[in-house]
């Protein structure tokens, strides 16, 4: 209790039998996830895990989410020196606060603006179909690794002008090395744990400083590498802001359309309905993006994807100040979590919430901060729009081609860098006859 917050309570914190009840349900379904459920159960929308090493203060619910991203947001900083986020990012945009935030997220701003969306739908179709070209009928396709190899030249190729398609088998491994540098992983309670090899970082970074040493060689575009360079920034600050586009843009993306094949293989008359929706709605292409956006089962499967699988299940803060909030003193330096995931999944909020029932959100919307999957407030999700037209396109693309089978493998909910499925999305797909020769 400190006298400039008069009375707050002890922050609420497990119990050895409700510890034990977490790691049973962890142990259960494979995921430190079920441990948080458990946890919020019993403890409620306020509350400290309590590990050696960790112990951040955890919120869950709109008005906790509202308290981060808007009403407390001013106390709260984003960068956490320890983390590996940040040793990775260095100064990229999502590991900056204050002024140097906003100014390095003004200057991306425009290449992310919704009127250059219609500029990418043709890369986003167009990669769709040159990879899923060599999909065969009676082969399992792991949809996970499919959906990285799109969503990373869709990304390459429309933000920094240039396709990393033709280097995908150089830098496969080099992006899987980087994503795990920054999973949570032991380093949370043994700091010198970090995982990932400096070889992958190292050839990661080869690759964006060889890209912006050709840029500044010649071209006038405006893809986000131009805007950057033409900005005056220095090599180093323009690798920090593509390397967290890289990783912050393709990464979720990847989650999110692995999530949607692994929900459509497990609900098949959904799959079914959602893909007469596409092949009725929509001509030959996905191309036409106003007519992709009035399918309202579209939008409704992925909303619904995200909200039970967000990819970014947290976002993660440090105390600038003493705060209080609900009550609870949450002191300078401490770090915090606001839960996507739970809340997401409260029944308080959402009926039957583990349930995938996309057409829960028919012409409903949820109460503000209740469906967060891009976060919220001034810091929101600067790609929110760039990744939902993303899946939009990727997913008809896909349906008017191929017909969908059932989930092969069951799948859990792994926590890397971003919450993905796990070992991975094996599917039996069915190419359309029309996908055998000579078009596109
Ligand atoms: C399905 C796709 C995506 C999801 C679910 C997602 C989710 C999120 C969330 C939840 C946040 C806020 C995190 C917090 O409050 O701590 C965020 C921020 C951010 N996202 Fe995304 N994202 C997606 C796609 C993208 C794409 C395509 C890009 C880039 C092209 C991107 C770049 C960023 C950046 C740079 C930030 C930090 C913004 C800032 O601090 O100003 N994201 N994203």
């Amino acid at each position: 209790m400190t006298a400039e917050f008069g009375s707050t309570h002890a922050m609420p914190v497990a119990d050895p039998q409700l510890g034990l009840a977490a790691l049973q349900a962890m142990l259960a379904e494979r995921s430190p996830l079920a441990a948080l459920r458990v946890f919020h159960r019993g403890l409620g929308d306020v509350f400290r895990i309590n590990l050696p090493g960790f112990q951040p203060v955890v919120l869950a619910g709109p008005e906790a989410a509202r308290f981060v991203l808007v009403e407390g947001r001013a106390g709260l900083r984003w960068r956490n020196d320890g983390d590996p986020v940040t040793a990775l990012l260095r100064h990229g945009v999502l590991v900056e606060d204050g002024d140097t935030h906003d100014a390095l997220r003004g200057l991306m701003n425009p290449a992310l603006h919704r009127r250059m969306l219609v500029d990418y739908a043709g890369s986003m179709a167009r990669i769709t179909v040159e990879e899923s070209r060599a999909w065969r009928s009676g082969q399992p396709i792991d949809m996970l690794v499919e959906m990285r190899r799109i969503a990373l030249r869709i990304l390459t190729e429309t933000l920094f002008g240039a396709d990393i398609g033709p280097e995908m088998k150089r830098m496969w491994q080099p992006v899987l090395e980087t994503i795990a540098y920054i999973s949570p992983g032991l380093w949370m309670v043994w700091p010198q744990a970090r995982r990932g090899r400096k070889r992958g970082l190292a050839e990661m970074d080869r690759y964006l400083f060889a890209l912006i040493r050709e840029r500044r060689a010649g071209t006038d575009g405006d893809t986000l590498l131009d805007l950057l360079i033409a900005s005056g920034l220095d090599d180093d600050l323009i690798r920090d802001q593509l390397l967290t586009m890289l990783i912050a843009g393709h990464d979720t993306s990847t989650a999110l359309l692995a999530w949607v094949f692994a929900l459509l293989g497990q609900h098949p008359q959904i799959s079914q309905a959602l893909t007469e929706e596409v092949r009725t709605g929509l001509g030959a292409d996905a191309l036409d993006v106003e007519t992709l956006n009035r399918l309202p089962l579209l939008d409704q499967v992925i909303r619904e994807t995200l909200r039970l699988y967000p990819p970014i299940h947290l976002g993660s803060r440090v105390a600038a100040v003493d705060m209080e909030y609900a009550g609870y003193l949450i002191r300078v330096g401490e770090r915090v979590l606001y839960s996507i995931y739970l809340t997401q999944r409260d029944p308080a909020e959402w009926e039957a919430p583990d349930d995938f029932r996309p057409e829960r959100h028919a012409g409903k919307k949820p109460r503000p901060y209740a469906w967060l999957a891009f976060g919220g407030g001034p810091r929101n999700c600067i790609g929110a729009a760039f990744g939902l037209l993303e899946a939009k396109i990727v997913l008809a693309t896909i349906l008017l081609r191929f017909d969908l089978g059932q989930l092969l493998k069951p799948v859990y909910a792994h926590m890397g860098a971003t919450l993905e499925p796990s070992p991975g999305v094996y599917l039996e797909i069915q190419p359309l006859s029309v996908d055998s020769e000579g078009e596109k």
